[in-house]
């Protein structure tokens, strides 16, 4: 196997615990979390362990600036900012959306960590507002470096196939793993671990907000990108990739009872925090598979937390009642 450049800021390994209380309530599968809300790099998630991967490529290209893309909340985008103000990048960042009067959650960290914010109507004219920061950057010799949407390329799903190690090495081998999935790099990253490092179970992507058929093309497109990078394109070609679109209907950040009730569950009965995007949906998701018995009641469910929880604070959300 050959191994890309990393850097090493994320807190990991991220711990694993049981949801006794939880698993008791709903009274299905036995139910753990891994905390990748825990990762560190500006309240965590899975873009840390992304960004290891990514900022070490823009270093290595000699980047001097970075410039991403994503929804006016974006999780991603926030943790991109809070890296370059950490490695001494400039940052600018496309959103999608009317800028708001007053800046909340995500937003007003993007803006503290010093980000330039570019803002576009409507996602139909993001890529190409993107495109023509990338090459207006460009010729100002700002040497610039494109974070793709969701850290999901190739390099960023590297962070995903480590975790998948660490899980291993951790001696924690649940029957299945769930998570939300979007732009796919959790969803690759853990394929290709899971036929790399030899994980037995599961692994079952909740769709935030594409369909079951694109996911799936999708992803296995990137996982196999992902392990040819490492040398390692025959283990991962026969990879089945397991995705879940019931829970996505409502559409991308719509607070629905799903979101609600798994936020409740997990702050009423664990003290852990859910957002209203990601972990929200997938967690409910998660829920109606327990009630439903799709997971067996002995069976152990992983739920690896993907972060997010600063827009549990977003101003919209506050409206419109958690
Ligand atoms: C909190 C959270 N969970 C899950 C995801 C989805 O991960 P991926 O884009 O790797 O599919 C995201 C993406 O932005 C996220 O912010």
């Amino acid at each position: 196997m050959r191994i890309p450049a990393r850097l090493n800021f994320a807190h990991l390994p991220t711990r694993i615990e049981p949801l006794p209380r939880l698993s008791a309530h709903l009274g299905g599968a036995e139910l753990y979390i891994k905390r990748d809300d825990q990762t560190g790099l500006a309240f965590g998630g899975n873009k840390t362990r992304k960004l290891e991967f990514l900022v070490a490529e823009a270093q290595a290209q000699g980047a001097k600036t970075l410039i991403s893309a994503g929804a006016g909340q974006s999780n991603h985008c926030r943790q991109v900012a809070a890296a370059s103000a950490r490695y001494g990048f400039a940052c600018t960042l496309i959103l999608t959306g009317d800028e708001p009067k007053r800046p909340s959650a995500n937003l007003l960290l993007d803006k503290l960590f010093g980000a330039q914010i570019i803002w576009v109507a409507d996602r139909a004219n993001r890529d190409c507002v993107l495109q023509e920061t990338y090459t207006r950057s460009q010729a100002h010799g700002e040497k610039p470096y494109l974070v793709p949407y969701g850290g999901s390329s190739p390099t960023g799903a590297l962070g995903y196939v480590f975790g998948m190690e660490e899980l291993m090495k951790q001696g924690f081998h649940p029957d299945w793993i769930v998570f939300g999935t979007s732009s796919g790099g959790t969803h690759a990253g853990l394929t290709v671990g899971k036929e790399l490092f030899t994980y037995k179970g599961q692994v079952l992507g909740i769709s935030i907000d594409e369909d079951e058929a694109w996911l799936k093309t999708h992803v296995k497109a990137l996982a196999l990108k992902t392990a040819a990078l490492l040398n390692e394109k025959d283990r991962v070609k026969d990879a089945e990739i397991l995705a879940n679109d019931a829970y996505c209907q409502a559409g991308y950040g719509v607070l629905t009872d799903l979101e609600r009730e798994a936020i409740h569950l997990f702050a009423k009965y664990e003290g852990i925090l859910l957002d209203p995007v990601y972990t929200g949906r997938a967690a409910g998701g998660m829920i109606d598979l327990i009630r439903t018995r799709f997971f067996k009641a002995d069976e152990k469910v992983l739920f690896w937390h993907t972060g997010g929880t600063p827009s549990l604070f977003a101003d919209k959300y506050s409206a419109e009642g958690i």
